[in-house]
């Protein structure tokens, strides 16, 4: 099978945030400012990964709003040809810092909320006044013509308020409103005691989303990003392992996924010392889980083994202690036991509190 070529990049440009959501899906480790590549690293970057035929940069954090050289790395990614897409918790989107980033070449806007009510939208970022400041960046993206996305990441604490989020993305002029359940890795895994919702209240949320589909086509487009743990099947993480897209970590790492830093027995090359391209092509790393050749039963020979790849490397880590199994939110894996043990665990109890992120764990 010849090796496609990752359509994207996602540039974790850095992991200070002034947020300390407790479902990140960074790492415990995070890294420190002194250890983050330059702009002129990251501008090497974005070229290689154009010439390797990635079409888009997803410019991600952390923050990235935190960096001061921000409009350069924007910059950088618009003269290599990639449509740029920021994404940004905003606090920090300043009219002036949006005009500044426009005029560096600025696609697209992402913008995280962490529910309707600003209140207790504030106690789940552990940012007083942070959904005041969404709504005026909000305001100003939409006003600078820029294309807006929201994002949601629903949980126990603001899953029921989703009828409120949606209509919220409408009056701020999002275009696009992503849904998305909180997927187990980084902090959210640690977190996971607090932030998983019942299954009915997920039938629910598919329901509001459905209904809300339908009624708002043509003017709001809604992903859903369903949660594993509630699916019979897995997704293919990432588009599948070293298939897709190319993540590099703030201090240069390489990775196929956000969270594979979290799985043992594996290094990852730097691109200080090397090539997207050569790390593409022949790092260790990406062919582990590469392909199908890595897949044990019952993915080999599966009818799906290459609609998901297996699922995700991180999970069956996280839920079965060995990332070369078949991701256990599958059905048919030996260990799909485990995911209903963990819903059951989990959403039994009160609330577990918030580890919220910060650097330094
Ligand atoms: Fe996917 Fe493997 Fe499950 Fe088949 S057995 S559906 S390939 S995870
Ligand atoms: Fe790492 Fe899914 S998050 S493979």
């Amino acid at each position: 099978m010849s090796l496609p070529s990752p359509i994207g990049l996602l540039a974790e440009l850095t992991h200070r945030c002034p947020l300390g959501c407790p479902y990140c899906s960074n790492p415990i480790d995070l890294v420190r400012a002194s250890g983050e590549l330059d702009a002129r690293a990251w501008t090497r970057v974005m070229q290689e990964a154009a010439d390797l035929g990635a079409m888009h940069v997803h410019l991600s954090g952390g923050e990235p709003l935190t960096r001061n050289d921000l409009a350069e790395i924007v910059n950088a990614a618009n003269v290599a040809g990639l449509y740029t897409n920021l994404i940004t918790s905003a606090i920090g989107l300043t009219p002036q810092r949006l005009t500044e980033l426009k005029a560096a070449g600025l696609d697209h806007v992402q913008i995280s909320i962490q529910g309707a009510d600003p209140a207790r939208a504030d106690a789940v970022a552990h940012f007083k006044g942070a959904m005041k400041t969404k709504r005026e960046a909000a305001r100003h993206v939409v006003e600078e013509g820029l294309a807006l996305t929201i994002n949601a990441v629903v949980h126990r604490d603001n899953i029921r308020d989703l009828p409120q989020i949606i209509d919220l993305a409408q009056e701020w002029g999002a275009g696009r409103l992503e849904v998305a359940h909180v997927q187990y890795h980084g902090w959210a895994l640690a977190n996971r005691a607090g932030l998983m919702p019942s299954r009915d209240e997920f039938q629910t949320a598919a329901q509001v989303v459905e209904e809300a589909r339908e009624r708002l086509s043509g003017d709001l487009v809604i992903d859903h990003v369903i949660p594993d743990y509630y699916g019979e099947r897995p997704k293919a993480c990432m588009g599948g392992w070293g298939r897709q897209v190319i993540v590099v970590a703030p201090d240069g790492r390489a990775l196929p996924c956000h969270a594979a830093a979290s799985l043992p027995g594996l290094t990852f090359a730097n691109v200080k010392n090397k090539s997207l391209s050569e790390i593409w092509k022949d790092d260790a790393a990406f062919q582990r889980y590469r392909g199908t050749s890595w897949m044990p039963k019952p993915c080999q020979g599966c009818e799906r083994a290459e609609v998901d790849w297996g699922g995700c490397r991180c999970q069956a880590f996280a839920l079965a202690g060995d990332a070369s199994l078949t991701d256990p939110v599958c059905a048919l894996s030996p260990n799909h036991a485990t995911v209903a043990a963990a819903i059951a665990k989990d959403t039994a109890a009160p609330r577990a509190p918030y580890r919220f992120r910060r650097i330094g764990g």
